[in-house]
């Protein structure tokens, strides 16, 4: 049974060896610290094992979606929609219903996920990522009117 948890430093061994699996430029563990500190970071555990992670900040009543990723071997399972719906639903309590995300232009799975879940194209940011540079989709959903 999956659970979600709040991200802490001792976790950071084995994210830090998902985040390199998983992306061409991964994240330096100092920033994945950040993140822990701005309290929006969490993990998601199969029978104690860290299988996937989501991070990002808030600002007001917006939210930035700066990380997500699941374990290559457990992809395709509703894992990632279960992360993103859970930040959804948590920013939703504390009264924050807009969110944003940049993905690269070619990342098809990431995309879909977010398409799923309602994200919308709002813009492109070019040459935003780099090694290799890559045009970035800003993608974004206003939940404020879904909201009983
Ligand atoms: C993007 C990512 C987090 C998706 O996680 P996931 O757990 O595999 O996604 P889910 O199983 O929840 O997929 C939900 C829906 O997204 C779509 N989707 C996800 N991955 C897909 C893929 N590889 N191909 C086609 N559709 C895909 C599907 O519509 C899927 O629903 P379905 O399986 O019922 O058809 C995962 O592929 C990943 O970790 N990628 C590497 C890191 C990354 O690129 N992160 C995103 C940075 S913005």
């Amino acid at each position: 049974m999956e659970a979600i948890r709040a991200m802490k430093v001792e976790d950071l061994p084995n994210i830090m060896i998902l985040e390199k699996n998983l992306f061409r430029t991964a994240w330096e563990e100092e920033i994945f610290i950040e993140e822990i500190e701005l309290q929006y970071a969490y993990v998601l555990e199969i029978k104690d094992r860290i299988i996937g992670y989501i991070c990002g900040w808030k600002l007001l009543d917006e939210f930035n979606i700066t990380n997500i990723a699941i374990d290559k071997k457990f992809q395709r399972k509703g894992f990632g929609k279960r992360l993103v719906q859970f930040i959804i639903s948590k920013l939703i309590s504390e009264n924050c219903f807009k969110f944003f995300l940049e993905v690269r232009e070619s990342n098809d799975a990431a995309k879909l996920l977010y398409e799923k879940i309602g994200f919308k194209l709002i813009g492109a940011r070019k040459n935003y990522y780099h090694s290799p540079q890559e045009n970035a989709l800003v993608l974004g959903i206003n939940l404020i009117n879904n909201i009983k």
